[in-house]
C-alpha cells in the first residue's frame, strides 16, 4: 500500500515537534517546509536519524519550495508568527492573514485535493482565510483548536480529581479564544458528570484556567507559545483522518445551520474521517450554553469580516 503524504508548513516548535510525533507513529511520509534555507532539511534529516534509534522508517523530506509537497494527502499550516506575552491571539490577525493567505495559494496549486489542518492564529479566522483562498470544500477545511482545549479542561480536572486522564472527556466549543465555551455539563469522569464531583465554584476557575491556558503558557515562555500539546493534537486529527476513524473531536469547521451558525468556522465537534469533516456532530444545548457560543461565534465574525476587508474580498 502506497504511503500517504503529509506536508507540515513552517518547521518552527510546532510544526517540527509534529513532524516528531507523526514519524514516531509512522502515519506517512512527510514534508517539512519552510522559508529559511537549510533549517527544515536539518530538522527533517535529524529526524529521520532518529529513526533507527526509535524503531520507525518514516521518509521525512524537508523544503523550502512547493514542487516537494506535490500531491500531499494532508497539509497542516503551522505559518505565522505567535503571541508574545500581553497580547492576544486577535493581535496576529493582519500578519498571520498574508502568511496564510500565501501559503494556502501555493497549496492549492500545487496539492488540489489535500484535506488542510490549520493551526496558525487568530485560528478560527486563519482557517476562514485557508478556505476562502483555496475554494476546497468545506470538509477538506479543518481548524486545530477545541482537541488543544479540550486537553487542557481535562488536564487540569485530572490534577484537581487525581484520576486518569483517560478517565476524562472533556467538551469544548466555541472559537479558540477568550470566549471559548467548555462545557460542564458535556464533560464526565468515567461517564459521571463532572458537576457531581466538583463544586461549581471550583469548577468555574477550571474553565477559566482552560480559556486562558494558551496566554498560560505564553507568560511563562516569554518568546513563543505552546507546541507539545497543539502538536498532539494535530496528530489525533490526522490519525483519525487516515484511519478513517470517524472520530467525533472538537474542532474547527464551517457551520451552515448546525448549532444555529451560518457561514462561519466555529468549534464544534465533527465527525473526523477519511473525507476530513464528515460531518457536524449536533447535540442539544441549553440556553446559557447556546448564548455563550453565539457570543463566541459573534467575535470570529468580526475577525472574519476583518479578514474580508484584508484580502479585499
Ligand atoms: C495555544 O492555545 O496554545 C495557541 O493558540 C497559541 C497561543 O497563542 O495561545
Amino acid at each position: 500500500m502506497a504511503r500517504k503524504k503529509i506536508t507540515i508548513i513552517g518547521a518552527g516548535n510546532v510544526g517540527a515537534t509534529l513532524s516528531q510525533r507523526l514519524a514516531e507513529k509512522e502515519l506517512g511520509d512527510l514534508v517539512l517546509l519552510d522559508i529559511v534555507q537549510d533549517m527544515p532539511q536539518g530538522k527533517a534529516l535529524d529526524i529521520l536519524e532518529a529513526g533507527p534509534v526509535y524503531g520507525y522508517n518514516t521518509k521525512i523530506t524537508g523544503a523550502n519550495g512547493y514542487e516537494e509537497t506535490k500531491d500531499s494527502d494532508i497539509v497542516v499550516i503551522t505559518s505565522g508568527v505567535s503571541r508574545k506575552p500581553g497580547m492576544s491571539r486577535d493581535d496576529l490577525l493582519q500578519i498571520n492573514t498574508g502568511i496564510v493567505k500565501g501559503v494556502t495559494e501555493n497549496i492549492a496549486k500545487t496539492s488540489p485535493n489535500a484535506i488542510l489542518i490549520i493551526v496558525s492564529n487568530p485560528l478560527d479566522a486563519m482557517t476562514y482565510v485557508a478556505y476562502k483562498i483555496s475554494k476546497f470544500p468545506r470538509r477538506r477545511i479543518i481548524g486545530m483548536a477545541g482537541i488543544l482545549d479540550a486537553a487542557r479542561f481535562s488536564a487540569f480536572i485530572s490534577m484537581e480529581l487525581g484520576v486518569s486522564v483517560e478517565n476524562i472527556h472533556a467538551f469544548v466549543l466555541g472559537g479558540h479564544g477568550d470566549t471559548m465555551v467548555p462545557s460542564t455539563r458535556y464533560t464526565t469522569i468515567a461517564g459521571v458528570p463532572v458537576e457531581e464531583l466538583i463544586p461549581q465554584e471550583r469548577l468555574n476557575e477550571i474553565v477559566e484556567r482552560t480559556r486562558n491556558g494558551g496566554a498560560e503558557i505564553v507568560n511563562l515562555l516569554k518568546t513563543g507559545s505552546a507546541f507539545y500539546a497543539p502538536s498532539a493534537a494535530v496528530v489525533e486529527m490526522v490519525e483519525a483522518v487516515l484511519k478513517d476513524k470517524r472520530k467525533i473531536a472538537p474542532c474547527t469547521a464551517l457551520c451552515e445551520g448546525e448549532y444555529g451558525i451560518n457561514n462561519l468556522f466555529v468549534g464544534v465537534p465533527v465527525i473526523l474521517g477519511s473525507n476530513g469533516v464528515e460531518d457536524i456532530f449536533e447535540i442539544k444545548l441549553n440556553e446559557k450554553e447556546s448564548v455563550a457560543l453565539q457570543k463566541s461565534a459573534n467575535e470570529v465574525k468580526q475577525l472574519c469580516n476583518k479578514v474580508d476587508a484584508l484580502l479585499g474580498l
